[in-house]
């Protein structure tokens, strides 16, 4: 008799759509339900957790009660609250760092404080809890300079900035309006640098590890990086940049001693470690560490490695990750984001989406949801900023994105806005 594996996934957006997925590749049999998931992943054959859930004890319960052999945690807030400490407790199987490994992401004191004592690449910084001293550093150090907010801000926690007026506002609107409430008790004030970004993933169940394909994301919202930072609106991978020379150097000297650190601290890490990387001119160093896949990498990135993912994430969980097989398709995937009128500022909701069916039938294409609602006449409609996620693959780059931007052309919503030079980037190296 088969044996149906019960899995909850604990998020709804993009993200967890791809880990949805992903998830369904493998030829297990599979019953998966999300908290919250969203109307993409109930498409696919998930169930929504229909239970009111006041806190992560409810939905420990819920899991026990519906005996989910594994739970898999998309977003970074309810790890940093201790989402896998309560489900340990209760003797249930979770994929995702516990409190205090989650403080890598969770607390910018922290992780750069983790960097200095283990002598891990990062910009030169200092921390502050006090106004008129972060002023004194200022002055001290002119700008430009980039000051961040310790606690988690939903990507809106670091400010890059050009003049010492521009972050002594910054400094103003953290510390006198506390616009960051809690978050920004604690400042960061560090070193501009400069270079390309890369995000680079690591599995690891505290022991061993494996590396993902290297992503770059595109933050901002308007072409050739211009405008406010948004969530991410797109991302390709594999990333030329990184190529195997780097990989090499990132992984000596930044994923072997990250994870020998958080070890030495007691802060073992399990999970997936998203690091945030800069190519600068002396080599690769840290922006900053998540404790998460990232969204859209995962949306890039997951549709080309093979692998039972639920085998993988138990795996993780269980401390036996070297056991587990994967293999990466040659190629690359490009995945753009589909996002709200006004976003990453206001943007209104409800608009009617249609061409999801159509972008998809053109093969090598995955849409995954993210802000979409059902409304009244149970349609798909906007309901978030980031709405949609259009991710194809094919063996050249140029090709995955001619039809991850073919796809995004049969999606038709009021107020449709997107980037269109995802993978620009990666394209300077084919030429
Ligand atoms: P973070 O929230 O720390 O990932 O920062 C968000 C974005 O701000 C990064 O992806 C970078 O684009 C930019 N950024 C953060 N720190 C620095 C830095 N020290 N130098 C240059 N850019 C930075
Ligand atoms: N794409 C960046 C992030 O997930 O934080």
């Amino acid at each position: 008799m088969d044996f149906m594996n019960t899995v909850l996934i604990v998020g709804g957006g993009g993200r967890e759509h791809a880990l949805l997925k992903a998830l369904l590749r493998s030829e297990r049999a599979l019953c998966v339900f999300a908290y919250p998931g969203n109307p993409g992943m109930e498409r696919d054959g998930c169930m929504l957790v229909d239970q009111p859930i006041e806190n992560w004890d409810d939905l420990a319960k819920w899991a026990s009660e519906n005996e989910i052999d594994l739970t898999i945690v998309g977003p970074e807030v309810p790890l940093v609250e201790g989402i896998a400490d309560t489900f340990n407790k209760e003797g249930l199987t979770i994929f995702g760092p516990s409190k205090a490994a989650a403080r890598i992401e969770g607390s910018k004191a922290f992780s750069k404080d983790l960097m200095k004592k283990y002598g891990i690449p990062t910009a030169d910084f200092q921390t502050f809890t006090d106004k008129n001293k972060a002023h004194a550093y200022l002055e001290e150090k002119g700008a430009p300079i980039v000051v961040k907010v310790s606690g988690l801000a939903a990507g809106k926690g670091a400010i890059v900035c050009d003049t010492v007026k521009e972050a002594k506002d910054a400094l103003k609107d953290i510390f006198d309006k506390k616009s960051f409430g809690e978050a920004g008790e604690t400042v960061v004030i560090e070193e501009k640098m400069s270079g390309e970004e890369a995000s680079v993933f690591v599995l690891t169940d505290g022991k061993s590890y494996k590396i993902l394909p290297a992503a770059q994301d595109h933050k901002t919202i308007g072409d050739n990086d211009t405008g406010p930072n948004t969530g991410g609106m797109g991302a390709y991978s594999p990333a030329p940049i990184v190529d195997g020379a780097l990989m090499a150097r990132i992984e000596k000297e930044i994923i072997v001693p990250t994870l020998a650190a958080m070890e030495k601290e007691k802060s073992r890490y399990r999970g997936v470690l998203f690091i945030g990387i800069m190519v600068t001119k002396e080599g690769p160093k840290v922006v900053e560490y998540n404790c998460r896949f990232g969204d859209p990498e995962t949306e890039a990135i997951l549709p080309l490695v093979q692998c039972d993912w639920y085998e993988a994430f138990k795996a993780c969980a269980k401390g036996r990750l070297s056991d587990v097989k994967w293999s990466v398709d040659p190629g690359f995937c490009v995945s753009v984001v589909l996002a709200s009128k006004g976003y990453p500022g206001k943007f209104e909701k409800g608009k009617v989406i249609s061409g999801i069916e159509m972008a998809e039938s053109k093969g090598a294409l995955d849409v995954y949801f993210a802000g979409v609602s059902l409304d009244k006449q149970e349609r798909l409609v906007t309901g978030g900023g980031r709405v949609l996620a259009v991710s194809s693959w094919a063996p050249a780059l140029i090709d995955a994105v001619a039809q991850a931007y073919e796809g995004v052309a049969e999606i038709q919503f009021d107020g449709k806005t997107f980037r269109k030079d995802i993978a620009a980037k990666g394209l300077k190296y084919t030429k």
